[in-house]
This record gives C-alpha cells, sequence and structure tokens, in this order.
C-alpha cells in the first residue's frame, strides 16, 4: 500500500517513535511505500512531501520532536480546504492516510474519514487530554521534566524561605500539573477543572508557616483561572483551530501571594521545555506500541479508528470517541494531591 504520513499539532516526545515502528513494519513486513507528508495538514494541502525511504525511519527513536515537522494547519480555514486535501490525497495516488496528533489534528481525520478517505489516527499530546486512551505518549516525559524542575525548586525555596510557583502546560486539562505535583511533593496544585480563589492558596500556605515550613511549592496549570478572574492569555490572537495562547498565571499568583502574605515569591514557567528534548523509556515504547497498532490498522482496513491505550492493551476505538470532548483530570487523581495541600 501508500500510506501517507504526517504529525499535526504541538509536537512531543515520543513521535519518532510512532514513525518509526510505522515505517518498519510497514515497509519490512507489508511491503508498504510511505510519504512523508510535512508539517500536519500543510503538507496534504500544498502538496509538501516527501517519498520516505528505510533510512528516514532508522536512528530516530531516542529523539524527540518529528522528524515530519509539524504545524496547527487547519483545512477548514481555507475556502474549500477539505476538497483540495482530497483532490490532493487523490493526485499522490495513496491508499490510506496515518495522521498523528491531538484532539485538532484527529478532529480533521474525522472530518476526512466521513468525506471517504480512509485514514487511521494515532493520539498523542503531552496535555494527555484526548479522550477514550487511558494515557498519550508525550505525557510521561512532560512530566518527568516537571517534576525534575520541582525537585530543584524545592531546594532553593527551602534555603530562601521562598513561595515558588511552577507554571506548566495545560490548556484545559491538569494532567501534567496533578501528576507533576504528586511526584514533585507539591504543596498546592492549581488546575484549571478546580476551582480555587486566592485565599484557598494563601489559606494553605499559612498552614504550611504555622507548622515551621517557610518555603512552599505551588504547581499551577497554565489554563487555570484564579475565581472571578479570567484566563491568563499570551496574546488576543488564536491559532488556526481556536486555541488560545495562555500564560502568565503563575506570575499572577506568585505576585499575590507575596502581596498578599509578605512571603518573597517568583513564578518560574517550564513552556516549552516540557515538549523537548528525548522521550523517556515509557514513551519510547507507548509510541512504538502504538505505530505497530496503527500499521496493522490499515492492513485490517479499520478506518476511522485510532489507537488507545486501555489498561495494558492496545485497542482500536473510533476517532470520534477520542475527540467528542478533553479528557480532564479525574476527581479521585485530584483528591490524592489535594491530601498533600498545605
Ligand atoms: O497542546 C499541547 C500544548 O503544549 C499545550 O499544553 C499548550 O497550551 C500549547 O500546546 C502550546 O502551543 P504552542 O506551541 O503553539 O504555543
Amino acid at each position: 500500500m501508500k500510506i501517507g504520513l504526517l504529525t499535526g499539532g504541538g509536537d512531543c516526545p515520543g513521535l519518532n517513535a510512532v514513525i518509526r515502528a510505522i515505517g518498519r513494519k510497514g515497509m519490512d513486513h507489508y511491503s508498504d511505500e510511505f510519504i512523508g507528508l510535512k508539517n500536519g495538514w500543510a503538507g496534504l494541502m500544498f502538496l509538501d512531501y516527501f517519498d520516505m525511504e528505510r533510512k528516514n525511519f532508522s536512528g530516530i527513536l531516542h529523539l524527540g520532536g518529528t522528524i515530519l515537522g509539524s504545524s496547527r494547519t487547519n483545512p477548514e480555514k481555507e475556502e474549500g480546504g477539505y476538497d483540495l486535501a482530497i483532490r490532493n490525497y487523490k493526485e499522490l495516488g495513496l491508499d490510506a492516510l496515518i495522521a498523528i496528533g491531538g484532539n485538532d489534528t484527529l478532529s480533521v481525520a474525522q472530518k476526512l474519514y466521513e468525506k471517504n478517505i480512509p485514514i487511521v489516527g494515532v493520539p498523542k499530546t503531552i496535555d494527555n487530554d484526548i479522550c477514550a486512551t487511558d494515557m498519550t505518549f508525550g505525557f510521561d516525559t512532560a512530566v518527568a521534566i516537571a517534576t525534575e524542575a520541582i525537585d530543584r525548586l524545592h531546594t532553593t525555596a527551602e534555603s530562601h524561605h521562598r513561595c515558588i510557583v511552577v507554571e506548566v502546560m495545560g490548556r484545559h486539562a491538569g494532567w501534567i500539573a496533578t501528576y507533576a505535583g504528586i511526584a514533585g511533593g507539591a504543596d498546592i496544585v492549581l488546575i484549571p477543572e478546580e476551582a480555587f480563589d486566592i485565599n484557598d492558596v494563601t489559606d494553605k500556605i499559612q498552614k504550611r508557616m504555622n507548622r515551621g515550613k517557610f518555603f512552599s511549592i505551588v504547581v499551577v496549570a497554565e489554563g487555570f483561572q484564579l475565581k472571578e478572574e479570567g484566563w491568563n492569555l499570551q496574546t488576543q490572537e488564536t491559532d488556526d483551530f481556536g486555541n488560545i495562547r495562555l500564560g502568565g498565571i503563575g506570575d499572577l499568583v506568585a505576585r499575590e501571594i507575596e502581596r498578599r502574605m509578605g512571603i518573597e515569591s517568583r513564578a518560574v514557567v517550564l513552556g516549552h521545555v516540557q515538549r523537548g528534548g528525548t522521550p523517556t523509556a515509557y514513551d519510547r515504547v507507548l509510541g512504538t506500541k502504538f505505530g505497530i497498532a496503527a500499521i496493522d490498522l490499515v492492513h485490517e482496513g479499520k478506518f476511522g479508528m485510532m489507537t488507545a491505550l486501555q489498561g495494558t492493551k492496545i485497542r482500536p476505538v473510533p476517532i470520534l470517541d477520542g475527540v467528542k470532548e478533553s479528557k480532564t483530570v479525574d476527581k479521585e487523581t485530584y483528591e490524592i494531591a489535594k491530601v498533600f495541600f498545605g
């Protein structure tokens, strides 16, 4: 078969593990040919692609990012964008597409599938906010990076008797904040799913001070909003999918703590550091399993499906089930983080 491969949306560690697994099993086992569509849906829209050779799938397992490049290009934003994508798919002589992406990229995949393009999806994101899969690859690496940062910030916060607010990624879901907060022993974790006002935060810090703890670590997801305040936006502009660009809530929380309590406070924004660099072993294995499952799904003709981790098994699920909403942090997990607040 001749298969088009693309990675869309924010990159994440583990993408190359998926690409490698698809290519290696596809070429060696099924004698497939691959077209690498560059920079997400832009590659299909503007016919920016290359013929992938066996060597393209080698030596990339440990590399962060994606050898295909990525973008947030949305065919829906262009007039006749979907028709163009379908015309180009046919012009390339493809038999199937594999789209590796988050909610946005997979929503486009679903629309193309509804227009009779044979597509298989692979869910990716550091945010871990895709439904129907227990986890996405990239998340484990992001949590490891954030946890290491929290460990390092602990020692300096303690030496200087400061409160350090660590801002992590997570637009609508506080998975990274919750997991890194639990792993790093955060004193408060603020996530988009849970309402808090600044007094709740200062109460917890005061409780620690009453116990003789004169430093605190607050972990905040970028999408957290203080009650009665809006989102902290970096710009009024949105991307092709209507996503806002968040950032700055950590600074706001740190400033308020300092102003109200007189405790010297600092904000640290981890930002794209969480998305870069080498994937953890877990993400390499999950990415590899997803890649193998994706190429098998193509050959089984199971289109409109994406790979999903359910328990310890990789299963096919409809792309539609994955993208119908954002998967937010479950109460049980957040309750565990809360035991250690204050
Ligand atoms: O979707 C993944 C993500 O890393 C979000 O956590 C974050 O809000 C966003 O991407 C940042 O996007 P960009 O790289 O386009 O600024």
